[in-house]
């Protein structure tokens, strides 16, 4: 994981509304509305890897992708480490510690390069003052946060190693298929390495990586550096109760 390096993208006004238009947090305002916020908030830019701030850092600044990956994770003493969260286009996080005033509940960072816009403390909380039903949306987006991490709690609780790695690859495909990546003939084209995997289903890389052996000798994935293709995604959420 590097250290941050942010810097100030150049981008115009226009682009930012057509950002802020698809933030469902944003959905109620008018285009007009939707400049005011354009106008405070400040483009910002991550190399893959840097890391945006860290678990336990003070600041109350949110932020909203808009291209790029970033993620949420918490570290073990021990160098252990889990995800939390993922943060694609339009996703908005650091809103946390914005709203309780609290230190960062989590480090985030850029998986690949990232650029977003940042939004101070003190304009959103006079943008959630001013139009309540930012507000109403951002508790939406809250819950439904809480309702994912519910179910991950849940699977980790309940459900074997192989079955949190088939659901978690489960979901990837899913993530693919609603973006259109790789075609039906050849299988879905999935782009995360064995550590990712294990990341996002709460497994160590070992127990993974025998996993998708197993699938591999079943002929349901073929795997690759980095990436792994699921041909069978139907036998896949068979492994998956
Ligand atoms: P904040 O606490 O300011 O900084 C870390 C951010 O990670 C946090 O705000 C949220 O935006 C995000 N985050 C932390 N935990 C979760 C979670 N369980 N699900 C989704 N996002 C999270």
């Amino acid at each position: 994981m590097g250290v941050c390096y942010a810097w100030a993208m150049p981008t115009s006004s226009e682009d930012t509304i057509a950002l802020l238009r698809r933030v469902p947090v944003f959905s109620t305002l008018s285009g007009e509305e939707l400049e005011q916020v354009a106008q405070v908030a400040m483009p910002r830019r991550f190399d893959a890897g840097a890391v945006v701030f860290k678990e336990g850092d003070e600041g109350s600044t949110c932020y909203i992708v808009r291209s790029g990956r970033a993620r949420a994770i918490r570290e073990h003493p021990d160098g252990r480490s889990i995800t939390l969260a993922h943060f694609d286009s339009g996703d908005i996080f650091g809103e946390m510690a914005m709203l309780d005033g609290e230190r960062r509940s989590a480090t985030v960072e850029a998986t690949e390069a990232t650029e977003a816009i940042a939004i101070l403390s003190g304009d959103m909380h006079r943008l959630l003052r001013e139009h309540p039903d930012i507000s109403v949306k951002l508790i939406a987006a809250l819950g439904q946060r809480l309702r994912d991490t519910n179910e991950r709690l849940a699977r980790q609780s309940f459900q074997t190693v192989q079955s949190r790695v088939a659901a978690a690859l489960a979901q990837l495909v899913a993530a693919a298929r609603a973006s259109n990546e790789g075609g039906p003939e050849a299988g879905v084209l999935i782009t995360a390495t064995q550590a990712e995997l294990a990341q996002l289903a709460g497994s160590s890389r070992e127990s993974a990586s025998r996993f998708l052996a197993v699938l591999e000798r079943a002929g349901i994935i073929t795997q690759g550096r980095g990436k792994l293709t699921v041909h069978d995604p139907e036998a896949l959420g068979r492994y998956v109760y």
